[in-house]
């Protein structure tokens, strides 16, 4: 059977693809941004996953406001990188999952999340960022990769509470798909952060690392995070953060911290990166 062996989440700034595609991952500003990333990079390499479900939001490159589905699946056989204004990034196509994500999408719809299903998009810095942080420079991703769109742009986004929830309903779709898959979730986006207005370059540090320290144990005290909480402490792209609480809604009851990282400043914004592994909950000793 296909299983969820691990969670990993990321920031997804587009910053870093650029600095990725011109060489400056190790320059004084970028150095110690990517070497928070090192630590992955190798263990991704040891576990080697079939497949990511990549959460991630669109940044009006499929969408714009002519469509905005809360929650989009990609079941296609290949997504090319978009074009953000600059030309498409020089990374690999993504290749897709076609049988495991329809088998999803059915799973999730007749688990009553009424799921937009995409053959067909170009995917944006919000899925090839995290791809290149994962993996660096590669002729070819080694993994498939099942886009899962969240609208975190244009109010209201979903709940941190139907997300987790979103999250335990992708766990039962994939331990009932017959292959034997290893299957990681990914969380992109976020942390802190606010691009425009009074507060533009708002960073909370110390919130940023409670949630962090959340993810981690058996607490789901994340997913009650009212959206007026988001906005008032994290600016108001720190929203992103509840596509962190699909993938921790994925991985069960309790998880087990494998790696952080945090730094101060990218861009304008903090950037956060972890990865959990399924954990069993502890009896109370
Ligand atoms: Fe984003």
């Amino acid at each position: 059977m296909a299983r969820i062996t691990a969670g990993v989440a990321t920031s997804h700034v587009p910053l870093l693809g650029v600095a990725h595609d011109q060489g400056k991952e190790r320059d004084a500003y970028f150095g110690p941004i990517f070497a928070g990333y090192d630590w992955t990079r190798d263990w991704e390499k040891a576990e080697q996953p079939d497949v990511v479900i990549l959460v991630y939001n669109d940044h009006a490159s499929a969408f714009d406001m002519k469509i905005i589905p809360t929650f989009a699946i990609g079941c296609g056989e290949r997504y090319r990188p978009a074009d953000e204004g600059w030309g498409p990034r020089p990374v690999p196509d993504v290749i897709g999952h076609p049988d495991l994500a329809w088998h999803i999408a059915q799973s999730l719809i007749l688990d009553e999340f009424d799921m937009t299903i995409i053959n067909e998009m170009d995917v944006d810095h919000g899925l090839t960022v995290p791809l290149s942080m994962m993996f660096g420079k590669v002729d070819a991703w080694p993994v498939r990769v099942i886009p899962l769109a969240v609208n975190v742009v244009t109010y209201p986004p979903p709940s941190g509470n139907r997300c987790w929830a979103l999250g335990e309903a992708i766990a039962r779709a994939v331990a009932s798909f017959p292959e034997d898959l290893n299957v990681q979730v990914w969380g992109t986006g976020g942390m802190s952060h606010q691009l425009q207005g009074q507060r533009a370059g708002l960073i909370n540090r110390d919130w940023d690392n409670r949630f962090m320290d959340g993810m981690i144990g058996e607490s789901d005290h994340l997913r009650h995070i009212p959206h007026i909480e988001y906005l008032r402490e994290t600016g108001s792209e720190g929203i992103e953060l509840v596509m962190w609480l699909i993938m921790r809604g994925s991985l069960g009851a309790a998880t087990r911290l494998l790696h952080r990282h945090y730094h101060v400043p990218c861009s304008n914004t903090a950037i956060g990166h972890i990865v959990l592994a399924p954990a069993t909950p502890s009896n109370g000793d």
